[in-house]
């Protein structure tokens, strides 16, 4: 089993370049199969949810050509399977965006449900509300759930919680519906803009993405497109972190500023430097930072996705914080890991005050998901001594390169395998 192995007190230096977004890459490669004509995306992250991805969309007889790291080509034309089957879902819970994209085209589709996964129970009954409206029979049966309509037609919908996942799903299988859809209390975020920008590209007729209402006019067909997603703003916020915990100056570069806003914010607030470019941020950490309160929210709020990273930088803050978790209920377990390195916290509830220690020193800890696991590799890169993560896998599926470009910033830190491999890091770094 691989794991990061860590020696903290570098403060990081220099320039990050950022990936494609994952999440909007996940969207855009399961809509991509909705026309019969060729497509080439362009900024795909190179990580495995979407090689998974890749592989489910193969899987059911697409063509799917790399054309390098970062571009693939899809052809869907030659689908013949409309069926997902529970290995893919297990993997990669996005898979289900292949629900709404068959159903959209082919007005039929089944995908294994996925269950709850580490960071909470996650539903998804706002995205059968969304197909039945649109005219689907959707029945769950075997594991499965079984969407099938005669004619999609466009309704007018109100979802009862602000969902991305049901947003970016209900929107691509109205984007081939008969007539207009209307989608309200819509999720507002950067990769739920991406594809309605990309199904656009491909013919749709979708506004009002980046609103609480879109409106889909339902065309008959789409067809080829070549795209390029956008930069990844939970990866930039990451090596924002980074270079807060670790007391650094870094450019991270390839990012849209105004997605990053939330993050900035709150760095502003407990006092770092943020300086921002066209697209570039640059954040400076001179001293040790303050405390405040956190609320994860739909976007533009602070986004959950950034809440574990934030949760290291203020256990290295002066005074108390408060972190407040309004999305996902079981969001803190990276918590438990960190008091393994010194931090102070207590959860309750949906709630974690912190009390902000001096310094961390290193330890054994294990990544619960794929956001802690990265924050708990900062909090390594902070802390006094050597740091190992166990269960990197989680971070694997959604960073590109990430020990790569951490030491690219002077962080020490190494993907190892075996006793062996972890002693001779220990040597080197002695
Ligand atoms: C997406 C992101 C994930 C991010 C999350 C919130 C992808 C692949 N994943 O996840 O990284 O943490 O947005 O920004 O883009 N809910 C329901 N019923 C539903 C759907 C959702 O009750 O049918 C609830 C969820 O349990 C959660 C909240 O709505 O409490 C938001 O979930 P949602 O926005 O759907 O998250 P995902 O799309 O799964």
């Amino acid at each position: 089993m691989e794991q990061y192995i860590i020696k903290g007190g570098n403060p990081l230096v220099g320039e990050v370049e950022i990936a494609g977004a994952k999440n909007a890459a996940l969207g855009i490669l399961a809509a991509a199969i909705m026309t019969d004509e060729t497509v080439t995306i362009d900024n795909l992250p190179d990580v495995n949810d979407i090689n998974v991805l890749l592989e489910a969309i193969e899987g059911i007889g697409a063509s799917v050509q790399k054309l390098d790291r970062h571009t693939v080509r899809i052809n869907g034309s030659t689908i013949q399977n409309l069926s997902i089957d529970y290995d893919y879902i297990k993997k990669i819970r996005a898979s289900y965006y292949l629900l709404g994209a068959l159903l959209g085209k082919y007005k039929k589709a089944e995908v294994a449900l996925p269950g709850g996964c580490n960071i909470g129970s996650r539903p998804i009954d706002q995205h059968l509300k969304g197909f039945r409206a649109l005219g689907a029979d959707v029945e769950i049966e075997h594991g499965s759930i079984m969407a099938e309509a005669e004619h999609l037609r466009g309704n007018h919908l109100y979802f009862d919680v602000v969902s991305v996942g049901a947003t970016i799903n209900v929107m691509m299988a109205a984007a081939l519906a008969e007539g207009t859809t209307i989608l309200e209390n819509v999720a507002k975020e950067p990769h739920v803009v991406d594809v309605a920008n990309f199904l656009n590209s491909m013919g749709a007729n979708i506004k009002g993405a980046g609103t609480d209402v879109i409106r889909i006019k339902g065309v008959s067909r789409l067809h080829k497109s070549s795209y390029s997603i956008i930069p990844d703003q939970i990866e930039a916020g990451t090596f924002m972190f980074a270079a807060a915990a670790t007391h650094g100056d870094v450019t991270v570069m390839n990012v849209i500023p105004k997605h990053l806003e939330a993050t900035t914010a709150k760095l502003v607030e407990i006092g770092c430097e943020v300086e921002e470019f066209d697209d570039a941020v640059r954040v400076i950490a001179k001293k040790r930072l303050g405390h405040t309160q956190i609320k994860t929210l739909p976007y533009p709020g602070f986004p959950t996705d950034m809440q574990p990273q934030m949760g290291v930088l203020l256990s290295l803050s002066r005074g108390t914080s408060t972190i407040t978790e309004s999305i996902f209920e079981n969001r803190f377990k990276y918590l438990d890991e960190l008091k393994r390195m010194g931090a102070l916290s207590k959860v309750e509830g949906n709630s974690a005050t912190i009390e902000g220690v001096e310094g961390f020193s290193g330890a054994r800890v294990s990544a619960p998901d794929l956001r802690a696991g990265a924050a708990l590799c900062i909090a390594g890169l902070a802390a006094e001594g050597i740091t190992i993560v166990d269960d990197i896998v989680y971070i694997q599926r959604g960073y590109e390169r990430f020990e790569e470009k951490l030491r690219s910033l002077g962080g020490l830190i190494e993907r190892v395998e075996s006793e062996k491999d972890i002693q001779k890091f220990t040597l080197k770094v002695s």
